[in-house]
């Protein structure tokens, strides 16, 4: 039968590291000012959410940007030519512009725009983008639709962040960075070869408790603010009930985790690495103690790269196998959560 392989994966971030000690002096530029424009600090910053550093743009960036040099990273990863893509899947919550998605951006930065007209897809599943991406293009290569799907999640969030005390919460929380792969289908009978499971899940109910506006399409006109006043504009923002995302985060990676396990009766003895999205090092060390997964299985960026949203899991395992732990053909269980709220899991060969 026909199974979806990972061929290839690539990640990307930009060279600037912005620590905690200097986020603090940062305006909406990203100029370092002598005064302190926020008040937080690396102790409280590492210890809520293990966060040291992450990395941004430089102005002039856009997603696609980053979203390229991850491609082109895990298409050589895959020994394909753009060329021979035939589907593009982009997940971002913070896409180049409102329309057109930042797929087509991307097709046309890929030089393949005109050459094969693949289709674009983007998707708007925020921190879950990857498993819900990963889960499409499953379908979409077990059915024969495309046979080289290229997956990519990528964000700037670096420039939609409130610096100042009153975006604190969420400010420290987000890094720029894009992760990609390469997917292809594989004759196998091996229910444990390539994309063994994925499953998508989603609670409307949560959509108040993480959002970011920036416009009301109910309104005539949509934009409600003037967006060089600071003090007055709450849209141009993320909003989020911290705890009660956490809370909510916590116990559906667990859930989902455990899901996954006995939906496909493997165990930790036969998954090679955790990797959950990496939101806050403290939900995943909790995750990791609910469904028991060994210690030395857990792999985590968030310390490097903070939360870059829908690139987290690729970028951690290319992370991970760039260091020489994560190595090809290695089983990996990802679990995801985000904004929505929306989550889900998913097993795969690397
Ligand atoms: N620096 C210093 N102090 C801060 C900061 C900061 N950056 N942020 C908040 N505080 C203060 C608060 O104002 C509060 O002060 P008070 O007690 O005087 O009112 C105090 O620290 C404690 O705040 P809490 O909100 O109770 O801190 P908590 O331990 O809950 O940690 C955090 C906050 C890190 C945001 C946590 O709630 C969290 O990680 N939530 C989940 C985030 C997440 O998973 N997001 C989903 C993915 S994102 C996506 O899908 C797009």
């Amino acid at each position: 039968m026909i199974r979806t392989q990972l061929l290839g994966i690539g990640s990307y971030v930009p060279d600037r590291v912005v620590k905690n000690d200097e986020i603090r002096h940062l305006n909406d530029r990203h100029v370092a000012q002598e005064a302190v424009l926020t008040e937080t600090d690396d102790a409280w910053i590492q210890q809520r959410t293990g966060i040291k550093e992450r990395r941004y743009v430089a102005e002039g960036t856009y997603t696609s940007d980053l979203a390229l040099e991850a491609s082109r990273r895990a298409l050589a990863d895959a020994g394909v030519a753009a060329e021979e893509i035939d589907c593009i899947i982009f997940a971002t919550l913070s896409p180049d512009i409102h329309f057109p998605g930042s797929g087509v951006y991307l097709q046309r930065k890929l030089g393949i725009a005109d050459k094969t007209q693949c289709p674009c897809f983007d998707i708007r599943q925020q921190c879950s983008g990857f498993v819900y991406g990963l889960q499409m293009a499953d379908a979409f290569i077990k059915t024969g639709t495309y046979r080289r799907i290229l997956l990519v999640g990528a964000e700037v969030h670096s420039h939609s962040l409130d610096y100042s005390t009153r975006g604190r919460d969420v400010m420290v929380l987000f890094g720029d960075g894009a992760g990609a792969v390469v997917l292809g289908p594989k004759e196998s009978d091996d229910p444990r070869d390539g994309v063994v499971y994925t499953r998508a899940a989603a609670d409307g109910t949560g959509a108040e408790y993480l959002y970011l506006k920036v416009f009301d399409i109910s309104k005539a006109p949509y934009l409600q603010y003037d967006p060089k006043d600071r003090e007055h504009n709450q849209m141009m923002y993320p909003h989020m009930d911290g705890k009660r995302v956490y809370v909510r985060a916590v116990r559906e990676m667990n859930l989902a985790t455990q899901k996954a396990l006995a939906d496909t009766g493997l165990t930790w003895a036969d998954i090679d690495w955790f990797v959950p999205h990496q939101a806050n090092l403290r939900i995943n060390e909790q995750v990791a103690q609910l469904a028991q997964i060994p210690p030395e299985k857990c792999l985590n960026t968030i310390q490097f790269y903070g939360n870059t949203t829908a690139a987290t899991v690729p970028l951690t395992i290319d992370h991970w196998r760039q260091a020489g732990k994560v190595k090809k053909g290695d089983l990996v269980l990802s679990t995801v959560f985000g904004s929505g709220f929306t989550w889900g899991a998913a097993i795969f060969r690397v």
